[in-house]
C-alpha cells in the first residue's frame, strides 16, 4: 500500500511538472502563466479537483512511445468559482506547446459532457500549437469531437474561452463557437492561416500580432469580446463575469445583495440629454447610473462602439444592457453594431437574463459599404434577435427613435414587454429635415416655408405623445426614475411565460 501511494505522488509530481522547468521558465519568460497556475488562481482556494492527471496519449509514431507526460498537455477537472461549480479545461504549452492528441481531445470531451448533465459553465484556457503534429488525423478526429460537442453545449451552459496564447488554424473554431473570447495584450493570438500563409498567398507582409492579436480581435474583427492587460487580470475579470451569468439554461443569473435602492433617483439624468438633438453623449454614463451600484461589465467594449452592450444588476438580478451610443456614429446602426447586439441579445435569451434597451438611434448608416457589405442582412439579424428573445424586455426611448432603427431597437411591436419613453424622445418615421424635403418638395426654395413645416413635423410626430396615443409606449418617464421604472417593470415581469411556435430551430440571417 506504502508503495502505491508513493508512486501515486510520483506520478502527481510528474504531472505537476508539465513540461519541465526550462519550459515552465520559458513560459514564466513570455509573461505567461502555466496551465494549472491560471487554474489556482481561476477558481475558489482548494476547491479544484483535477481529472485525468494521470492520462498519456497513444501514439507511437515518431518516437512519441518514448516520450510521454501525464496529463497530456492539458489540465481538466471542475472547482468552484465564487462558490458555483465550473468545469475548466486549460491547456498546457510546456507539455507538446498544449497540442491537442487525441487523449488530450477525450479528456476535454469527458468534462464538457459533464458539465452539459450537471448544468454548469465551462471554461477553455486555449494555449496550445494546434493540432499534435505526430499524430496526424487521429488529432484532427479529436477537434471534431470537441466542436460537437461545443455546438451541444451552445444554449446549455454558458461556455467561455480563455485565449491565452497560441490558437491557430482550425483551432480557431472551439473557441468561435462558445460564448465569449477573451484574449490576453501581447501574448495571444488567434488566425485561422498564419503570417507564412498569408505572405505565401495574398503576398502581405503582417505579423503574427497584426494579423491575430488582442487589439485586432478586439477592435477590428469583432472575434473577442476583450481584452486584458495580462493573465492575472484577465482570469480576475473573468471570475468577476461568471457572478453575472446563470450556470445553465435551467436557472436563472444569481442574485447579488445590493445596498442600492430601487428607488434611487438620479436628478443627473434629467439633464443628461443635450438641449441641441445633434449634440452626441456618452451613454455609458446613463447605463452606470441605472444599474446597481453603477458595475457594469461591458462586453466587446472596443468594437463597434456606437453600440454598447453589457451586464449589471436591477435589485441583484443580472440584466443585459443594449445600448445605442451617440458618441460614435451619432449612434447609428449599422453592420457591426447590429451584429454585437443581436449575438448579445441571443445570449441573455438562452440563459434567462432580462434585456434592458436603451434607443437613441437616429436611423441605419447610409451609403454603399454598408450596403454593399449586408446591412440588410445583418441589421435583421438584430430585429431577428429580438423579436425571437422570450425573456423579460423593457426598452428606454431616451431621445431619437426613427425609422427602421426605431422598430429594430426594442419597440413594442417586436414585443418589448414595457417600453417607456424620456420626454426628450421624439419618435418618428424620419428626421424632420428629410420628411419635409420630401412632403414639401415644391416649397424646396422657400427657405422660411421649410422651416416652418419643419417646426410642425417636429411637433407633430418629434415627441413621445404621438406615438403613446396610439399604445406603442406604456408611458412616459421622467429621467430621474429610470431605475426605479425598470425595476419595477422587472418585478412584474419575474412571471413572464411565452413561448414561441414549435420549430426544429428559426433561421436567422446568418
Ligand atoms: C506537436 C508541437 C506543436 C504541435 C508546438 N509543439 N506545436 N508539438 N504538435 N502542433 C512543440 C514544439 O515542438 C516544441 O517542443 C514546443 O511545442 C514549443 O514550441 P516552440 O515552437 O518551441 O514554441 P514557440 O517558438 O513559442 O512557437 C509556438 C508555435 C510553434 C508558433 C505554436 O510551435 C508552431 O508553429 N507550432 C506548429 C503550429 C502548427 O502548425 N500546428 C498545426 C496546425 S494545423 P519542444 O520539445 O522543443 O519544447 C491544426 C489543424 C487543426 O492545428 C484543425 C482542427 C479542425
Amino acid at each position: 500500500m506504502y508503495e502505491i501511494i508513493r508512486q501515486l505522488e510520483e506520478q502527481r509530481a510528474r504531472a505537476r511538472a508539465g513540461g519541465g522547468r526550462k519550459r515552465v521558465d520559458a513560459q514564466h519568460g513570455r509573461g505567461k502563466l502555466t496551465a494549472r497556475e491560471r487554474i489556482d488562481l481561476l477558481f475558489d482556494p482548494d476547491s479544484f479537483e483535477e481529472w485525468d492527471m494521470f492520462v498519456e496519449h497513444r501514439s507511437t509514431d515518431f518516437g512519441m512511445e518514448k516520450k510521454s507526460v501525464p496529463g497530456d498537455g492539458v489540465v481538466t477537472g471542475h472547482g468552484t468559482i465564487n462558490g458555483r461549480t465550473v468545469f475548466v479545461f486549460s491547456q498546457d504549452f510546456t507539455v507538446f506547446g498544449g497540442s491537442l492528441s487525441e487523449t488530450h481531445a477525450e479528456k476535454i470531451c469527458k468534462i464538457m459532457d459533464q458539465a452539459m448533465r450537471v448544468g454548469a459553465p465551462v471554461i477553455g484556457i486555449n494555449d496550445s500549437g494546434g493540432a499534435r503534429i505526430q499524430e496526424g488525423v487521429s488529432s484532427l478526429a479529436g477537434y471534431g469531437d470537441v466542436f460537437q460537442r461545443n455546438v451541444m453545449a451552445s444554449g446549455v451552459v454558458p461556455q467561455i474561452s480563455m485565449v491565452m496564447g497560441p490558437c491557430a488554424g482550425g483551432a480557431v473554431y472551439s473557441p468561435a463557437t462558445t460564448d465569449f473570447i477573451f484574449m490576453v495584450k501581447d501574448t495571444s493570438y488567434m488566425f485561422v492561416t498564419g503570417p507564412d500563409v498569408v505572405r505565401t498567398v495574398t503576398h502581405e507582409e503582417v505579423t503574427q500580432e497584426q494579423l491575430g492579436g488582442a487589439n485586432t480581435h478586439t477592435t477590428k474583427s469583432g472575434v473577442a469580446d476583450t481584452a486584458f492587460d495580462n493573465d492575472v487580470d484577465a482570469i480576475e475579470q473573468v471570475r468577476r463575469f461568471m457572478d453575472f451569468l446563470p450556470s445553465s439554461n435551467r436557472e436563472m443569473s444569481p442574485l447579488m445583495p445590493t445596498d442600492d435602492p430601487a428607488g434611487r433617483e438620479e436628478p443627473s439624468l434629467n439633464t443628461a440629454i443635450p438641449e441641441n438633438p445633434n449634440e452626441p453623449y456618452e451613454v455609458r454614463e446613463i447605463v452606470r447610473k441605472i444599474i446597481d451600484e453603477g458595475d457594469f461589465f461591458e462586453i466587446q467594449e472596443s468594437f463597434a462602439r456606437n453600440m454598447v452592450i453589457g451586464y449589471g444588476r436591477m435589485e441583484g438580478a443580472t440584466v443585459g444592457i443594449v445600448a445605442n451610443n451617440p458618441n460614435v456614429l451619432a449612434g447609428c446602426l449599422d453592420i457591426d453594431s447590429s451584429v454585437k447586439a443581436a449575438r448579445f441579445i441571443r445570449f441573455c435569451d438562452c440563459f434567462n437574463i432580462p434585456i434592458v434597451m436603451l434607443v437613441d438611434v437616429p436611423g441605419f448608416l447610409p451609403g454603399t459599404q454598408q450596403e454593399y457589405g449586408g446591412l440588410i442582412r445583418h441589421g435583421a439579424k438584430l430585429l431577428y434577435a429580438f423579436a425571437e428573445a422570450t425573456v423579460p424586455k423593457v426598452t428606454i426611448i431616451t431621445r431619437k427613435a426613427y425609422g427602421g432603427a426605431y422598430i429594430v431597437m426594442g419597440s413594442k411591436h417586436l414585443r418589448g414587454d414595457v417600453n417607456y419613453a424620456w420626454p426628450s424622445a421624439e419618435i418618428a418615421v424620419m428626421g424632420s429635415k428629410g420628411a419635409v424635403e420630401i412632403i414639401f418638395r415644391e416649397d424646396l426654395d422657400d427657405a422660411e416655408r421649410i422651416q416652418e413645416h419643419e417646426r410642425e413635423y417636429q411637433e407633430q410626430f418629434a415627441n413621445p405623445f404621438r406615438v403613446g396615443s396610439r399604445g406603442h409606449i406604456d408611458d412616459v418617464i421622467m429621467p430621474h426614475n429610470t431605475r426605479f421604472r425598470i425595476c419595477r417593470a422587472l418585478r412584474m415581469l419575474k412571471g413572464k411565460q411565452q413561448e414561441n411556435p414549435w420549430k426544429k430551430h428559426g433561421n436567422i440571417p446568418l
